[in-house]
């Protein structure tokens, strides 16, 4: 379905107007996730997190919205905006994330526990958020699970390390969190942060809690190696406001490193470093240049989300628009 997009097409001055005169004409506004290439991320109107930007799709005027992120993304923002079209550059990217659970393994758990409520984490599919009652980014999971009655069983999917570190925050017993992960996130370790505090004591710590090394960070603060006020776990968008608070010169970045970008345009006087510098979402970086020109010459990939999954899925998913930021680190 998809040419291999044209490696040739540079991100250059007329490549960035032939982007802004394209979403002029189709009246298009681009969207673009903190993981996105530094010239997506340039070119867009908004630059985010999930939250942030499905708050933005939700919101907006634009008859069009151009989605640079993964497949789940798009869905949102069409779940949404039903009325709007929603496009994304590449429907193949998507998220190994979303990928670990299926809709017949969300089936068998509400089976197994009926009486409880489910809460999906947004980097899941529509059809498994249609068969969710709440939906939550990295930025209000806390928020989120505390809003849910404090006797009842809560099923929290996919994410085992965001699970963990909700069920820490919220110190609630009946939480039953899935073991799904991402597969960038996870392999940004415990024993990999420990070797980078250890080279860099006096850095600042601004982790994921999708990453694998959360819990490691929050034993480096409990045992006194990194002061507790250094280690920050947010969501990218919270990130970014740590970031503009920071006083540290140097800090340490766990989170896919397509972040990186917009952390120091934020602050560009402190040295962020990458706790993995391999941690690059390759569905991520699926948007390329040549990919968004063509999506927005072509009219292509259009999202779709049939109503009856879409009608269903919105309310989990408006739920989690209402439910404000939490403070993790925001
Ligand atoms: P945020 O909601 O923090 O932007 O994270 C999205 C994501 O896919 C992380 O891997
Ligand atoms: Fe999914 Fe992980 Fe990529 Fe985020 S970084 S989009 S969770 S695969």
């Amino acid at each position: 379905m998809h040419p291999v997009h044209s490696p040739e097409v540079q991100p250059d001055e007329k490549w960035a107007k032939a982007v802004r005169e394209s979403a002029r004409r189709s009246g298009a506004v681009i969207l673009a996730h903190n993981y996105q290439l530094p010239e997506i991320q340039d070119i867009a109107d908004h630059v985010g997190d999930s939250l942030a930007l499905s708050r933005i799709a939700a919101a907006t005027d634009a008859s069009t919205v151009v989605f640079c992120g993964v497949h789940f993304m798009a869905e949102t923002a069409k779940i949404l905006a039903p009325a709007k079209r929603v496009l994304i550059p590449d429907a193949r990217a998507g998220c190994s994330l979303a990928d670990s659970i299926t809709l017949d393994e969300l089936r068998e758990w509400k089976a197994e526990h009926p009486n409880a409520v489910v809460v999906s984490y947004v980097n899941t599919t529509a059809a498994i958020k249609a068969e969710s009652d709440l939906c939550c980014t990295s930025s209000n999971a806390v928020d989120v699970v505390r809003s849910v009655p404090a006797d009842r069983t809560v099923l929290f999917l996919p994410d085992q390390f965001l699970g963990a570190h909700v069920k820490r925050e919220t110190g609630r017993e009946n939480l039953r969190v899935w073991a799904g992960e991402c597969h960038v996130h996870a392999g940004i370790n415990g024993q990999t942060l420990v070797e980078r505090v250890s080279e860099n004591p006096d850095a600042q710590l601004l982790i994921h809690p999708e990453c694998g090394c959360a819990t490691s960070a929050l034993y480096l603060a409990s045992s006194g190696v990194v002061p507790e006020d250094r280690v920050t776990i947010a969501s990218t968008g919270g990130m970014i406001e740590a970031a503009k608070r920071c006083d540290s010169t140097s800090v340490l970045v766990a989170t896919e490193v397509g972040m990186l970008h917009q952390l120091r345009r934020a602050a560009p006087a402190v040295d962020f470093q990458p706790v993995n510098p391999r941690a690059s979402c390759k569905y991520m970086k699926m948007i390329t240049p040549g990919a968004l020109l063509r999506c927005l010459q072509e009219g292509r990939d259009e999202i779709d989300v049939p109503s009856e999954i879409a009608d269903r899925a919105r309310q989990a998913v408006t739920r989690m628009i209402r439910i404000g930021v939490s403070g993790q680190g925001e």
